[in-house]
């Protein structure tokens, strides 16, 4: 068996650093040259880089993403001593048991269908245009604050069928998902983080029971109605599946936002080709997740049986952290992985990851960041990155822009 001590990383590998979240390309390419397989113990997680180990790591089934196989996951609580968090939680499609999720999956998929997401599309077109005709004519704004921030929890609220008005309730619920489950939280914290959530489960189960009682063809109408063998979504199943899409779906899609306009505006060339020919608008997409993936963390796996990777012991119960960002500099997959190409072949990305966890909200972002650039480009021609971006260092997973001025140059 390999000697352990010569694969530790923790000397030069720490995402929560200033120089990292600045700049993490040096250290992941460190990572995946000389350490495909690395032990990092601030986090007791076993570190996986590179497209290949990462594809076959996605699609082998002894690593399950069942949060209480860990061997260090605290005892799980009966149900009826869960606050409604943890209630929410517990039935997540990612921490699901293979045979559970499976079953949550197929119900879900069906309210994503092509139908629904054009319908939503639609809609949010209309949100669109609504906040920009807010943003006004200005000199200059925060891009990451006035549209990154707000778009994506819009988009699964219009998806949801949240009215308008009900919008902040709803941001409260996302705020509570996408927070409180940060491990490092105190509990106080976490307190503080989760305070929304009741009131949003109490909206989501309200407009879940009006459906119930007059259903149409709308996103939570088809859960509602969607059946496999017999079996059909409880009021909580949807909850946790609602919480599951703002947990995977809004943070994600906010530095998705933020890297787009981000990596457009400093490289002009490929910009002028995109507004030359819009249909390479979702190349331009697949690439800044290719080219600027935001993630700090990876893909969390634990081992549900002792096995081997690349010549180390795997034991059962032990975490395996995907380090995603390392698949779209794989020279070996991209050639000249640091150039910003907007018209490159994306058909191996795993941005979208791979296997039974594939990202079930591809289609609902795909387009939500179409709609939100296009009207962009389409108020501000002449747009330009202003002087100031600025880090969230306290982010828990996500390189997260706080400011990222631009100048409309009107
Ligand atoms: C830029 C935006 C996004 C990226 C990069 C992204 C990426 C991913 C990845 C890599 C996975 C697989 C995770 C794993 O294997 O552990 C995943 C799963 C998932 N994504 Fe996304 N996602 C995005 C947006 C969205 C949106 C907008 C939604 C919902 C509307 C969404 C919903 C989900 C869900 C529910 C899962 C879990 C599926 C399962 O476990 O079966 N995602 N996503």
């Amino acid at each position: 068996m390999n000697n352990l001590e010569s694969i530790k990383v923790d000397h030069f590998f720490n995402p929560s650093s200033k120089d990292f979240i600045h700049n993490p390309i040096p250290t992941l390419e460190k990572l995946s040259e000389e350490f495909p397989i690395a032990r990092f113990d601030a986090w007791q997680a076993w570190l996986i880089s590179g497209h290949e180990n990462i594809l076959n790591c996605l699609l082998d089934r002894r690593l399950s993403t069942d949060f209480n196989l860990w061997e260090f996951a605290p005892d799980k609580k009966p149900v009826e001593e869960m606050d409604a968090f943890e209630k929410l939680m517990n039935n997540n499609l990612f921490f699901l048991d293979r045979k559970n999720h499976l079953r949550l999956r197929k119900l879900a998929l069906p309210a994503f269908s092509p139908r629904i997401m054009e319908r939503m599309k639609e809609r949010f077109q209309i949100l669109v245009k609504e906040r920009f005709d807010e943003i006004g004519t200005p000199d200059s704004f925060n891009f990451a604050k006035e549209i990154a921030e707000i778009f994506p929890s819009q988009a699964i609220a219009s998806l949801v069928g949240i009215p308008r008005d009900k919008f902040p309730i709803f941001d409260s619920l996302a705020y509570g998902v996408v927070r409180g489950i940060n491990p490092m939280l105190t509990p106080d914290e976490r307190k503080e983080a989760i305070r929304g959530v009741p009131e949003g489960l109490k909206l989501l189960n309200q407009l879940i029971d009006e459906k119930r009682a007059q259903p149409g063809d709308d996103f939570l109408s088809t859960l509602i109605l969607a059946e496999d063998e017999g079996s059909k979504l409880s009021n909580m199943e949807m909850c946790a599946l609602v919480g599951a899409v703002l947990g995977a779906g809004s943070d994600t899609a906010v530095d998705l936002h933020s890297y787009l306009i981000k990596n457009l505006l400093n490289h002009p060339e490929e910009l002028k080709a995109l507004k030359a020919d819009e249909s390479l608008v979702q190349g331009a997409i697949s690439e800044t997740l290719r080219y600027e993936s935001s993630g700090k963390t990876g893909l969390a796996r634990y081992a549900s049986e002792d096995l081997e990777i690349n010549g180390y012991q795997i034991k059962k119960g032990q975490m395996v952290q995907l380090i995603s960002t390392t698949t779209g500099m794989d020279p070996k997959v991209y050639e000249n992985p640091r150039k910003f190409d907007i018209k490159r072949d994306h058909d191996k990305s795993l941005s979208f990851g791979q296997g039974p966890h594939y990202c079930i909200g591809v289609t609902l972002v795909r387009s939500q960041t179409e709609v939100m650039l296009k009207e962009l480009f389409k108020r501000f021609p002449n747009l330009s990155l202003g002087d100031e971006i600025k880090y969230n260092y306290d982010h828990h997973n996500a390189r997260r822009m706080e400011v990222m001025m631009v100048n409309t140059n009107l």
